[in-house]
Order: structure tokens, then sequence, then C-alpha cells
């Protein structure tokens, strides 16, 4: 690894994936610094998921390089030639990076701290007692301390979610990706799966999250990215993102974005 590159933990150079004959991520390039939460916005269809996707290497890409932590993800470069990674492989590259989607994904079957355990014992193997103590201090990390017992059946969606960000936390994770966390719960509970992700962001967890909040984009973002039709039309800070921009594709997005939520706050 280059010793330049120590801090950059997600590097993406020229992502491009195509379904069928349309292009839905042209030349994506991004890099991630150690403890940088970078935002992703834009219209829906305009590619969000799929690059996040990428940084997985949870779907193929068609030509361009994600290096985790300077280690390239979903290839093994062989004697000049790159083959796709094996199983054992890409799980190896991947183990440092926890994933949470907008829909919980948690087992039904199983309470919050069973949940949250589960793949301390099956992956990390770890002997019962260790990981319900771990499983313990972090449902108590997400505020959930007292309702370990319940079944997700039980928990509200917003509890859900925490669990599910527990869970993933368990894994002790260097990278964080979200694709829009909130985006199924009632407004009513987006705050405190958002206070959570503020807290992880405040403690340096390197994160890139798909969202359609655009308050938590501005105050917990250090960079947003904006993404149209496939293609990085602006990348900064949120001061530039949000007040500067001239980008007439973003000031159009943010537009409708405002003139949908002016009708919560009249
Ligand atoms: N499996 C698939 N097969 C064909 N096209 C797909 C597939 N998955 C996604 N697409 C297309 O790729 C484009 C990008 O989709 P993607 O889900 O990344 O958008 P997004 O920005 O996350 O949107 P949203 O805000 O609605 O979640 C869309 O036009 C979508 O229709
Ligand atoms: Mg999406």
């Amino acid at each position: 690894m280059n010793t330049d590159s120590n801090e950059i933990l997600i590097r993406a150079e020229q992502v491009c994936k195509r379904y069928g004959d349309r292009e839905v991520l042209h030349d994506i390039s991004l890099e991630v610094s150690k403890s940088e939460v970078v935002c992703v916005i834009g219209p829906s269809g305009s590619g969000k998921s799929t690059f996040l996707r990428a940084l997985a290497f949870l779907e193929k890409y068609d030509s361009g390089s994600v290096f985790i932590e300077g280690r390239l993800l979903g290839y093994v470069e062989e004697g000049g030639t790159r083959r796709l990674a094996r199983r054992a492989e890409l799980r190896e590259a991947r183990k440092n990076v926890g994933m949470v989607f907008q829909q919980f994904n948690l087992w039904p079957h199983m309470t919050a701290i069973r949940n949250v355990i589960e793949p301390l014992i099956q992956v990390k193997n770890l002997d019962k007692k260790t990981a319900l103590k771990k499983g313990h201090a972090l449902l108590e990390r997400v505020g959930l301390g007292s309702l370990a017992d319940h079944y997700p059946a039980q928990l509200s969606g917003g509890q859900q979610q925490r669990v599910a960000i527990a869970r993933a936390l368990a894994m002790e994770p260097h990278i964080m990706l979200f694709d829009e966390p909130t985006s199924a719960l009632d407004p009513e509970l987006v705050g405190e799966v958002l206070q959570v992700m503020k807290d992880l962001a405040r403690d340096g967890m390197t994160m890139v999250v798909v969202t359609h909040e655009m308050g938590f984009a501005a105050q917990v973002a250090d960079r947003v990215m904006f993404l149209d039709a496939g293609q990085v039309a602006a990348l900064g800070s949120p001061h530039v993102i949000f007040r500067e921009t001239t980008q007439p594709r973003l000031q159009q997005f943010l537009q409708n974005y405002l003139e949908r939520n002016a009708f919560w706050n009249d």
C-alpha cells in the first residue's frame, strides 16, 4: 500500500455500470478519508444505491475499481489480469465494511440481542458469554438497553433500524455504508436513527450515507456528492452544495426538495 494513501479508506476509481444498454454509473470516482462522512444525494434513479452497493461489491460493475483500505475489492489481480474474487476472498476483503439498508432485515424469530450477537458467534467465533456482553453494550449505545429481549415485531421501525445498526457495529467495521436508513420510517421515528448516526460520526466512524435527509447531510457530512443520471454532478462541502452551487440540476433538485418539505412547515 502506498503510504500516502494510509488515511484513504475508500477509493472508487472511474466506476462504470450498465444495465443492458443503459449506463447507470458513469465514471464515478470518490476518495473517502478516515473519519470522513460523505452523504450521497440525488434524484430517484440517479444511481445512488447502485454506487453504494458497488462500494461493497454487492454487485459487479463493468469497469473501474474500488479499493477498501488500499485493497482492491471484488477482484484479484494475478499476472496482469483480473479475476473475480472467490467468495472467501471477498468476505475477507470487506470484513471491515458494515452496511445498513432501508429495510432492516432483522431475523424475525430472534430477539434484539440475538440478532446482534448471532454474527459474533457465527462469524467472529466469540463464546456466548463474551458475545452477550458485547451485544448488550452495543444495544446500550444505540439506546435500546432495556429492549434486548424484544422480538423485531415488538419494536418500532426506528428501534428495529437501531438494532440493525448495532448488529453492523458488532463486527467492528472501519467503514459504515448506509442506504436511506430512515426512508422506511414514520417521520417521528427518523430523528432517533439520525441521532445514532450523528453519534457514530462524532466518534470518528468513516461513513458513506445515501440520504434524502438534507438537514442531516448539511449538519453531519464533511462532503456531499450529488449524483445525477449516473454522474457526479457536484461534490463539495455542505456549504458549497447547499448554499453556493451554480449547478443547474442541483439547484433544481434542492428547489424541488424545499417545495416538497415546505408542506410540512406550513
Ligand atoms: N437490477 C436492475 N436491472 C435493471 N436496471 C436497474 C437495476 N437496478 C437498478 N436499475 C436502474 O439503475 C438506475 C439507478 O438505480 P438506483 O437504485 O441506483 O437509483 P437510486 O438513486 O438509488 O434511486 P432511489 O432514490 O429511488 O433509491 C435506475 O434507473 C434503475 O432503474
Ligand atoms: Mg436507492
